[in-house]
């Protein structure tokens, strides 16, 4: 091809990529193929799902029907662990810790005290299985077809399920079904999402997420966002995993692949901070506590993720924060706990704050959470992470006063959130417009597409 035409070529390919819906502007790359800046309405994930973070949601659909379908973690009606794996080994999570994991987690709703129950992505019914003896109503959705299907073949007492993505609580499918369980226009005073958000395309649509069940909800509920991955902790996670695979790694070498694998990671992790941040403009006053999990395992589920519980509305249960003595971590030792704890909770409602934990720091006094669950057996208290660093734990005692723990914090330093989209964007939308340009222009020579800007502010 002459220059001539080689440049009416690439103009012509920079139209036709221009003109398709997903893409906000191309122009040509100054050392050849093009670039293209996508289209916010393809990116948006509120009010609607914007056609890429669709398919970033469908990709996940697609994933948990094959895992479901091949079931190979079922143990029992009631405990299928299908797709609950290591990640170093890819070895099945053992039962007995994944026995641990559903108690804890139930242990956390029910200490909330939920009547009626809203639960998005309940997947195989790990906890609707346990909590519906205890509510006066459940409500499961999924997006995968085939949990929907058997869960609702099991036919559970006072629940029902309904295939529906996570930002779907308003549609009236989930409305007809809370309404024939609830009673009509009946609310939910608890929504759960466990163990979902890391499937998340990214901070986005946890907000659209948040802000449906947040609106779902009765005033002086809760909404439970339970296991999530700490974007804090995504580093600590993948430098023990380089380390797992290579220990003969020097320490440089195992920090630069922990952060190369960490960038690349296809899950969305976050910190409590983004949520807080994400319910700021709530029409209720919303609190939030931030629990550890204390499994008594030393395994990724532990170490890595954590809870958080959104006490909702104007009946919210707890004292003004300024009432909370806080006081920091004196014990120097784990068998110190018991002793250490007595002494700090003997003076009433107390934030115990700055408590190393023994699973990811090696310093005087760490604890691990297990062994603060364990001293605090029998006592009205909850084990927290510390709100200010995810390496640390708090204990707040009575457990009604975790929200204090999270209050007139300075924000943390470092990012919010590890987010997938933007690489999924960069790797997804470069296939569908070449793809689009084999139809237009068929036998067409296709150029490299780079995306750039996939912050959906339109600028590239
Ligand atoms: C790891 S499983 C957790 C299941 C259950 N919540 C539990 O704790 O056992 C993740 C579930 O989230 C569902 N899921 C993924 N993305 C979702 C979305 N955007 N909306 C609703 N469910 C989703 C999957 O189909 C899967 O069942």
């Amino acid at each position: 091809m002459s220059d001539n035409t080689t440049a009416e070529h690439t103009g012509r390919i920079v139209e036709l990529l221009a003109a398709h819906p997903w893409v906000a502007r191309a122009r040509p790359a100054p050392g050849g193929g093009v670039l293209v800046v996508p289209h916010p309405a393809a990116l948006a994930a509120s009010p609607e799902p914007g056609p890429l973070l669709r398919e970033h949601l469908d990709q996940w659909t697609e994933v948990y029907d094959w895992v479901y379908e091949t079931a190979e973690g079922r143990h029992a009606d009631d405990l299928d662990l299908s797709g609950w794996q290591a990640s170093d080994t890819g070895a099945p999570l053992p039962e007995a810790h994944m026995r641990d994991w559903v108690d804890r987690t139930v242990d956390l709703v029910l200490a909330q005290r939920p009547g009626r129950l809203l639960e998005l992505g309940c997947g195989t019914g790990l906890l609707a299985h346990r909590l519906h003896p205890h509510l006066d109503g459940y409500v499961g959705t999924d997006v995968a077809q085939v949990a929907v299907e058997r869960l609702t073949a099991a036919g559970l007492p006072g629940t029902a399920f309904v295939r529906a993505a996570a930002h779907e609580t308003a549609a009236p499918r989930v409305r007809e079904t809370m309404d024939a369980v609830f009673g009509p226009g009946v609310l939910p005073d608890c929504v759960l999402f466990n163990s979902v958000t890391q499937c998340f395309p990214d901070l986005a649509y946890l907000a659209a997420v948040l802000h449906g069940a947040l609106s779902a909800v009765a005033d002086g509920g809760t909404v439970i966002v339970g296991d999530n991955r700490h974007s804090g902790l995504l580093l600590d996670h993948f430098e023990r995993l380089e380390r797992t695979r290579d220990p003969e790694a020097d320490g440089t070498t195992v920090a630069a692949r922990a952060l190369a694998a960490a960038e690349a990671d296809e899950e969305l992790s976050f910190t409590p901070a983004a949520v807080a941040a994400a319910v700021r403009s709530q029409p209720r006053p919303v609190r939030m506590s931030i629990h550890a999990r204390t499994m008594a395992e030393d395994t990724e589920l532990t170490r890595y993720r954590y809870d958080i519980v959104l006490h909702v509305g104007p009946h919210a249960d707890g004292p003004a924060p300024g009432h909370v003595r806080r006081t920091p971590w004196d014990g120097h030792r784990e068998s110190d706990v018991p002793e250490a704890l007595r002494g700090a909770l003997a003076e009433g409602p107390v934030i115990v704050h700055g408590i190393p934990n023994a699973l990811l720091v090696d310093a005087p006094g760490a604890v691990t959470p297990y062994a603060l669950r364990a001293a605090l057996e029998g006592v009205d208290a909850a084990v927290l992470l510390d709100a200010a660093d995810p390496h640390l734990l708090a204990v707040a005692a009575p457990a009604d006063r975790a929200p204090a723990a999270t209050e007139n914090l300075p924000a943390p330093a470092g990012p919010l959130a590890h987010e997938p989209f933007p690489l999924f964007v960069r790797r997804r939308l470069p296939e569908v417009l070449r793809d689009h340009l084999r139809r237009a222009e068929p036998g067409t020579t296709l150029p490299a597409i780079t995306v750039v800007d996939v912050t959906g502010d339109g600028h590239a």
